[in-house]
């Protein structure tokens, strides 16, 4: 459920036209739903309501901070995995305690910001990490809550680009070592170990590898028990799929159901760190039609968003539905288009032999499903804007991080000078 519909054959934001704000803002933009997003965190929320449990919002799927503080005004926390995103969950109002830092590569100074920061967590990723983490925190005469993120070796069944919980996968601590690393870790004065994380993979359509990860956690933590430790708090990450087409995904609801089966008796805080979940459906990017191109054998609908503003569909032939912002007329003919971006790249393409309504110049389109892992992963490749984010609440939309354009990108840069 999301709350951008049709009102008299036009594609509403809540309750703004986006061909009003199409008008005010220019093309191409983002506009994300307000209650779209409350909701979501709410459906999640209610999900996991029977357990102890700390929701953190994977900031990388949307980091736009107007959206990391609707989340935190509901009580999310956040999932970080630089000193960036950390930056930015603290000035949506993220309380410390509640931010949790995971990732392959934390630098010493990230280690050391994270620490000063006095944040809830770091999900330790590999042994060489836990003993620079221990000698940072030592340093700082600190003694930082840890949890070891474990590599379940478990198929998510998703994109092998984000399938992360594999043993050939850069992430985590190879399960079959972890026990070792947390007795290790116990015994260190820098880092006071609290338990395990896993995140096994994004956009994961099919309940049984997080199943197979849960029973790995669960037999993990009983081992580590069973040797005298302390085992608190168990993170489970996040990679609840989400529909893009009309294919079935578990619903938040059947995933509680699952974490309550395998592990309600754990005795054990939860954390999760679900990010696209809650953000995708409550984003869309809008986009402005530049020219219908006849070619030989394809009809090519060039609009004026392209791959550096939307990446999915070029960097995993992600799906992204396609709808008119006027509602046609269901008795119009469609056609099949090739709808592309106008960046000098084949790759520049979001759609193949899609079957759209007519489209002429000046027809505005929205891609849905676009809120997560959109406008954090744009980009301004060939010198491009970096395009606007608003959000709409009811009547009202902000812009919420206006758009960046060429003049102020060469800002940034400087023309060398030397000294001969
Ligand atoms: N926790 C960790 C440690 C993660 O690495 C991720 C996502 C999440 C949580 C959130 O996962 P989610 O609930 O959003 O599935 N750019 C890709 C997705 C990359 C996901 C990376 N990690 C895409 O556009 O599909």
């Amino acid at each position: 459920m999301d709350h951008f519909q049709y009102k008299n054959g036009e594609l509403y934001a809540e309750n703004i036209a986006l061909s009003k704000i199409a008008q005010e803002v220019g093309t191409p933009f983002y506009v994300y739903s307000q209650a779209t997003l409350e909701r979501h965190y709410q459906v999640f929320a209610d999900a996991v309501k029977d357990i102890d449990a700390t929701i953190c919002f994977a900031v990388k799927a949307n980091s736009n901070i107007s959206v990391i503080k609707a989340l935190s005004d509901l009580g999310a926390g956040a999932d970080v995995v630089s000193v960036g995103e950390m930056k930015r969950a603290l000035k949506a109002g993220v309380p410390a305690d509640k931010i949790v830092y995971s990732g392959v590569g934390k630098s010493r100074s990230e280690l050391k910001a994270a620490v000063e920061t006095g944040i809830r967590q770091i999900n330790v990723e590999s042994e060489e990490e836990l003993a620079v983490l221990n000698e940072v925190a030592q340093e700082m005469g600190a003694r930082m809550p840890i949890v070891l993120r474990v590599n379940p070796d478990v198929d998510a069944k998703t994109h092998a680009k984000i399938s992360t919980g594999k043993s050939g996968n850069k992430f985590g601590i190879d399960w079959k070592r972890a026990v070792e690393v947390y007795q290790r870790a116990s015994n260190m004065a820098g880092v006071e170990p609290k338990g395990l994380a896993c995140h096994i993979g994004s956009q994961l359509t099919d309940l049984e590898p997080f199943r197979a990860a849960f029973r790995r956690m669960k037999e993990m933590v009983s081992e580590l028990r069973g040797l005298g430790l302390d085992v608190s708090r168990v993170d489970l990450g996040g990679g609840l799929g989400i529909p893009y087409d009309e294919g079935d995904t578990p619903l938040p609801v059947e995933y509680g159901k699952l974490v309550v089966e395998e592990l309600g008796d754990l005795d054990v805080e939860f954390e999760f760190e679900p990010g696209r979940m809650i953000v995708g459906n409550a984003g869309i990017l809008v986009s402005e039609v530049i020219y219908v191109k006849e070619g030989l054998s394809k009809t090519f609908a060039i609009i004026d968003a392209a791959m550096n503003d939307l990446m999915r569909p070029s960097l995993y032939d992600a799906y992204h539905a396609i709808v008119p912002v006027i509602e046609a007329d269901a008795e119009e003919a469609k056609q099949l288009y090739d709808v592309v971006g106008p960046i000098c790249e084949t790759g520049d393409t979001f759609a193949k032999d899609r079957l759209l309504n007519k489209l002429k110049t000046g027809d505005l389109i929205a891609f849905r499903t676009a809120g997560a892992y959109g406008a954090t992963m744009s980009n301004t490749y060939n010198s491009r804007s970096l395009i606007p984010e608003l959000m709409v609440k009811g009547e009202e939309y902000a812009i919420i991080r206006r758009r960046l354009d060429i003049e102020e990108q060469m800002d940034l840069e400087a023309l060398a000078s030397w000294q001969d």
